[in-house]
């Protein structure tokens, strides 16, 4: 049984006082959600304040990005291990947003999945193909390619602190999700490439969110897909009542 996880990725937002007036706000809305992983990743800065207000709480921590070196000259990053320190249980990293805008490639991803590895740090790993890759007919073979290299060499001991989020790139912040068909379609076909690459048990084991535009009135559909394992949610995890709703999601 895959324990459903809801992230809520807050990208570059709240100052640390509204970070911490979120997750306040948010940890009496979902107090009482049982079996459900309810995570949240605010920006650097916030991360030690929002450890405080969850602590003892059913909230853990992520952070939105990592550096793969331990400590040395590396100006302006920061280490899995310090992540760890200032409370995280996760650390997302692939996300398209750093695909794109700071050109990640899926080598670099990978040396950050192996340090999240070696740090005892859970990985929410994201990939997801563009529209004009989808429309190419491209898309299976761009999710092969960034789940193939950018798990490269991580082992099935490791591969169960991995968390995939399938966010196609069309579907985030547009306010366009996939449908609930398309997710579950996408979510078999990594599934299966799991089951490929590692066995049948990482496969089974491993969760797979969907993110893109989840909002409290798609979520229920998506969670009702039998492979959609949870949701990684963006714009939707900045209030407080939204994103508890989307905690809260009704299987249909
Ligand atoms: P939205 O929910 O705002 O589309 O963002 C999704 C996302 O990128 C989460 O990582």
């Amino acid at each position: 049984m895959r324990t459903p996880m809801i992230a809520g990725n807050w990208k570059l937002h709240k100052t640390c006082s509204e970070a911490v007036e979120l997750v306040e706000a948010l940890k009496q809305a979902v107090a009482d959600a049982a079996d459900v992983e309810v995570v949240v990743a605010p920006v650097f800065t916030a991360l030690t304040s929002v450890a405080a207000s969850i602590d003892n709480s059913n909230i853990t921590l992520a952070a939105q990005n990592c550096y793969p070196q331990e400590s040395g000259a590396f100006t302006g990053e920061v280490a899995p291990s310090l992540l760890k320190d200032a409370g995280c249980s996760y650390a997302i990293i692939g996300h398209s947003e750093r695909r794109q805008i700071f050109g990640e490639s899926d080598e670099f991803i990978n040396q950050k999945a192996h340090a999240l590895a070696a740090a005892d740090l859970g990985t929410i790993f994201c990939i997801g193909e563009t529209l004009e890759e989808r429309e190419a007919d491209r898309m299976y073979d761009v999710l092969r390619r960034q789940v193939r290299l950018g798990l490269k060499g991580l082992d099935t001991a490791a591969m169960a602190s991995v968390v995939v989020a399938y966010e196609p790139v069309w579907a985030i912040g547009t306010g366009k999700t996939a449908t609930n068909e398309q997710a579950q379609e996408v979510h078999a076909f990594l599934r299966a490439l799991l089951k490929e690459l590692y066995d049948e048990n990482v496969a089974a084991a491993t969760r797979i969110l969907y993110g893109g535009s989840v909002k409290p009135d798609n979520v229920d559909g998506l969670m009702t897909q039998p492979d959609v394992d949870g949701a990684l949610v963006g714009g939707a995890s900045l209030k407080a009542d939204d994103f508890a709703r989307i905690v809260n999601f009704q299987s249909l």
